[in-house]
Formats: structure tokens, C-alpha cells, sequence
């Protein structure tokens, strides 16, 4: 039992030994044009997953209509398009980032099978170490809400609220 427990406590020493040494290599990956970190991205999004599905039961407050919809566009253009994109136009910044910003009207990017509540959550508390801001102190609960109901109908938008996009 004695040479068991030495044994794992050695086994964590060893993890974590090895884990500074990489770190303090200079080889590990910190500029946004190299790859993740070893699990990285597992690590990333285990932790968001868990931490924002609650929020998967928040109903949105307001209707889906066109008057919502044009506010989530005003919303949309100031605040995101530069990250996000546009239907035609693929943001260009997005792509000397790490992550990199889903493009939110692409066929690849949009979230539109997530529950608006989730989208709500990420508007309003932000991605920590991705890029992504929170907006809780920038806009107001109605504004947040219409850009997520704008993001969740991404497909199925009205044309004139599709022009509207920049
Ligand atoms: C400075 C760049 C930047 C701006 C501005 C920005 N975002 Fe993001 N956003 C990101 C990045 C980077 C990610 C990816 C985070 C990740 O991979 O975990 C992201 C992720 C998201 C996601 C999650 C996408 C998914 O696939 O789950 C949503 C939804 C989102 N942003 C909405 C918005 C909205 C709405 C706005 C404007 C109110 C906005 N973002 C403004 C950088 C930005």
C-alpha cells in the first residue's frame, strides 16, 4: 500500500515537472498562428459546455419578430460583424485570431441548434482567453436577447432583415 501511494504521489510530481519544463521550453504554442496546447481544447470546451448549460433553459423575453430581429441587425453590425462576419463577407480579422471566431452566417458556424438561452449566456458573460467580450455592460438585457434571437434564425431569416446585415 506504502509503495502504491509513493508511486501515484511520484506519478503527479512527474506530471507536473514535466508540465513546467514544457512550459518554460519556449516551444509550447502562445502565438495565435500555432496550434492549441496538448488538451487544450478538450479542456476548453468541457469546462464551457458544463459551466453554460443551465442556461440552455432561459427563454427569451421577447418575441421572434421583425421588429426584434432588425434590433438584434443593429446590434449585430456594431458590436460583432467584425469578429463574426457577415452572410457575404467573412471577417477578415477572425482569422489572425486563436480561437477563431465562428463565422455566425456560415452553413459552418452558425448556432442555431443551440437553445437561444445558450447564446444569451455567451453574449452576455463572455468566453474567457478566446477573444470573446462580454457585452452585460455594453448593451441592455432587451439588446442582447434580440442579437441572440437574430443568431438562432440565422437560417430562416427574413430577406429584408438578411439585407439589413452589413
Ligand atoms: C473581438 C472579437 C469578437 C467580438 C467583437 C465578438 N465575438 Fe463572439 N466570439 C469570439 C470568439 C473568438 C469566439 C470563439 C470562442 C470559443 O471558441 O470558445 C466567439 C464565440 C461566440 C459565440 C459562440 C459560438 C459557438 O459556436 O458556440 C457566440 C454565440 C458569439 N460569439 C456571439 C457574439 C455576439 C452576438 C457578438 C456581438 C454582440 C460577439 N460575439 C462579438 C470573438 C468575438
Amino acid at each position: 500500500m506504502k509503495k502504491f501511494i509513493l508511486g501515484w504521489i511520484l506519478g503527479w510530481v512527474a506530471i507536473f515537472v514535466g508540465a513546467f519544463l514544457y512550459v518554460r521550453s519556449g516551444h509550447a504554442p502562445v502565438a495565435t498562428n500555432s496550434g492549441p496546447l496538448p488538451m487544450e481544447t478538450f479542456f476548453a470546451k468541457t469546462a464551457l459546455h458544463a459551466t453554460v448549460a443551465p442556461a440552455a433553459k432561459l427563454k427569451s423575453p421577447l418575441p421572434v419578430n421583425s421588429d426584434n430581429l432588425f434590433g438584434g441587425v443593429m446590434v449585430y453590425n456594431h458590436n460583432c460583424a467584425f469578429c463574426h462576419g457577415e452572410p457575404h463577407q467573412n471577417s477578415k480579422i477572425a482569422e489572425g485570431m486563436f480561437p477563431r471566431p465562428p463565422q455566425l452566417f456560415t452553413a459552418h458556424g452558425m448556432v442555431t441548434d443551440d437553445p437561444v438561452g445558450i447564446t444569451f449566456w455567451k453574449v452576455k458573460n463572455g468566453i474567457r482567453l478566446s477573444g470573446m467580450p462580454a457585452f452585460q455592460s455594453k448593451l441592455s438585457q432587451e439588446q442582447m436577447w434580440q442579437v441572440s434571437l437574430l443568431l438562432s434564425h440565422a437560417n430562416q431569416l427574413p430577406a429584408a432583415v438578411g439585407a439589413a446585415l452589413k
